[in-house]
């Protein structure tokens, strides 16, 4: 015989089966690996509860999140990790930071995002539309196209499960892509009537190549709902005027020096 003790094997099938049936399903699967390093480690009673509840909450969280950026429609691959800020200095990074804590969520200000092509607009509000998701905001993302398109189609859906459409309802609706078509007066009555009924409900995130003196030429010419448009979305917004280099071009950019 060895002088070493012998480990008492652990029983852990009835254990597990608690923790399953009170719905701690990370819980159960990590129990043995908790245990064990809590025998090799020697670690306390509370500690081993501690770190098993810890496995339980962030794979929870985990799961939550992916999911969450599923049915966002989020593009994949745009944070605010990778954004590039050496690339673009006219944005100021810590503005983008602060924006990133999502304070405009919870408050339901808005952002609008306006530039030239290129230049990280649709970067940037995935980037915070992934850092609401994070906090627990519901987040939608929408080229205007398609929003404009659903809209349509949703016309006659009765008020109140038309404010059920996570258009209406999300804390966060991205709207990419504002301003390269001319809208009809239809649609622009739509997109004012989705504006108006957001206004101090929710945030909404908007990308334009316009600037704001060029959007009665979005909203089918008519000044009046321009104005109203505005009004209800710039009354509280950061507007990112983003001047610099379009990051798509900088391979052809290279290739010319
Ligand atoms: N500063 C940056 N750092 C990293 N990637 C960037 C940056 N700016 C743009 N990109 C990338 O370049 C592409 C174009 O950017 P995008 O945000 O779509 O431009 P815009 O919406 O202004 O036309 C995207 O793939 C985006 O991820
Ligand atoms: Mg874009």
């Amino acid at each position: 015989m060895s002088g070493k003790a012998q480990q008492p094997v652990l029983q852990l099938d009835g254990l597990r089966e608690q923790l399953n049936w009170l719905g701690l399903s990370h819980a159960a699967l990590a129990l043995e690996d908790c245990l064990s390093e809590a025998v090799k480690h020697n670690r306390a009673g509370h500690e081993i509860v501690q770190r098993l509840l810890e496995t339980e909450v962030r794979q929870r969280d985990e799961r939550r999140i992916r999911t969450a950026l599923r049915l966002s429609n989020l593009p994949p691959g745009m944070s605010l990790g990778n954004f590039d800020y050496a690339f673009q200095p006219n944005i100021d990074k810590r503005q983008i930071e602060t924006l990133g804590t999502c304070a405009f969520v919870r408050d339901h200000s808005n952002i609008l995002l306006q530039g030239p092509p290129g230049v990280g607009k649709t970067h940037l509000a995935v980037a915070l539309g992934v850092k609401a998701i994070e906090q627990g905001f519901g987040v939608v993302f929408y080229r205007l196209e398609d929003l404009l398109h659903d809209m349509r189609k949703d016309a006659e859906t009765p008020p109140a499960r038309l404010r059920r459409k996570k258009y209406f309802s999300a804390s966060c609706l991205i709207v990419d892509e504002v301003g390269f078509e001319i809208m009809s007066a239809g649609d622009a009555g739509l997109f004012f009537r989705l504006i108006s009924y957001r206004y101090g409900r929710g945030s909404t995130v908007i990308t334009t190549n316009k600037s704001i003196k060029d959007w009665p030429g979005i909203f089918a010419g008519d000044e009046a709902m321009t104005a109203a448009i505005l009004d209800r979305l710039l009354h509280k917004c950061a507007v990112l005027n983003i001047r610099g280099r379009s990051y798509r071009l900088q391979d052809l950019e290279r290739m010319l020096k």
